[in-house]
């Protein structure tokens, strides 16, 4: 069995004096002494905040990892304001590509997705790769991906369980990935979504904004 995956999407939130808070809030899980063999966790901060977060997990000596939110589709260079797949490597192993918000907001095209995972993978990025509906085209070589529905996102109402599996298993045995399920997550809920056969793990946004509540989210994973 693979392990469950459990990701904190922090979004466009926290100032570095935020971010410290919620780090020294997150430092408490270490002395909860939980068995998270079974369990992956990845935390994606801003940009501003990676290396913060990078260095604070390595003093302390605290088992996750880092994912960055975006990544530039081109490799590094003249692209004034990018972030690029070699220096998110330096701190992250996965990166989140093709959330809703993104393409929204940005316009990310299925060829700018592409690019997006393309990048990332050669330089050692396993990139989530989100999609709102089971529809949605897949690049080569993702291995991850996370099924979430815009209506479930920020709105405090969650897709059914049953209606997550069932998605996640017509996701898997068409792209033969892990899956994950995001879109208001929470400590109450988490649980009936990691039970479920075709669900690898989770995407958490507003829930993780708080320290505590995540890591009751890890606890009840
Ligand atoms: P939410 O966001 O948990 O606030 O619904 C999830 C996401 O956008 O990844």
């Amino acid at each position: 069995m693979s392990k469950c995956l459990i990701v904190a999407n922090l979004k466009s939130y926290k100032n570095e004096n935020e971010a410290k808070n919620w780090l020294e809030g997150f430092k408490k899980i270490t002395e909860l002494k939980l068995d998270l063999t079974q369990k992956e966790i990845i935390i994606c901060p801003s940009f501003t905040q990676l290396f913060s977060f990078f260095s604070f997990f390595s003093t302390n000596n605290i088992k996750v990892k880092l994912g960055g939110q975006n990544v530039s589709p081109f490799d590094e260079g003249a692209y004034t304001g990018e972030v690029n797949a070699k220096q998110i490597k330096d701190f992250a192993e996965y990166v989140l590509i093709g959330h809703s918000e993104r393409r929204q907001n940005f316009n990310e095209s299925e060829d700018m997705l592409n690019k997006k995972v393309s990048i990332a993978i050669q330089y050692g990025l396993n990139p989530i790769f989100l999609i709102q509906n089971q529809d949605d085209l897949v690049p080569q070589g993702v291995q991850v991906m996370a099924y979430e529905p815009v209506a479930a996102i920020g709105t405090g109402t969650a897709d059914t369980p049953e209606n997550a599996d069932a998605v996640a298993a017509m996701i898997k045995t068409k792209n033969n990935t892990l899956v994950l399920y995001g879109g208001s997550v929470t400590s109450e809920n988490v649980k009936s979504f990691t039970a479920k056969t075709n669900i690898d793990g989770v995407i958490v946004g507003g829930a993780s904004l708080e320290a505590e509540e995540f890591i009751k989210i890890i606890q009840n994973a």
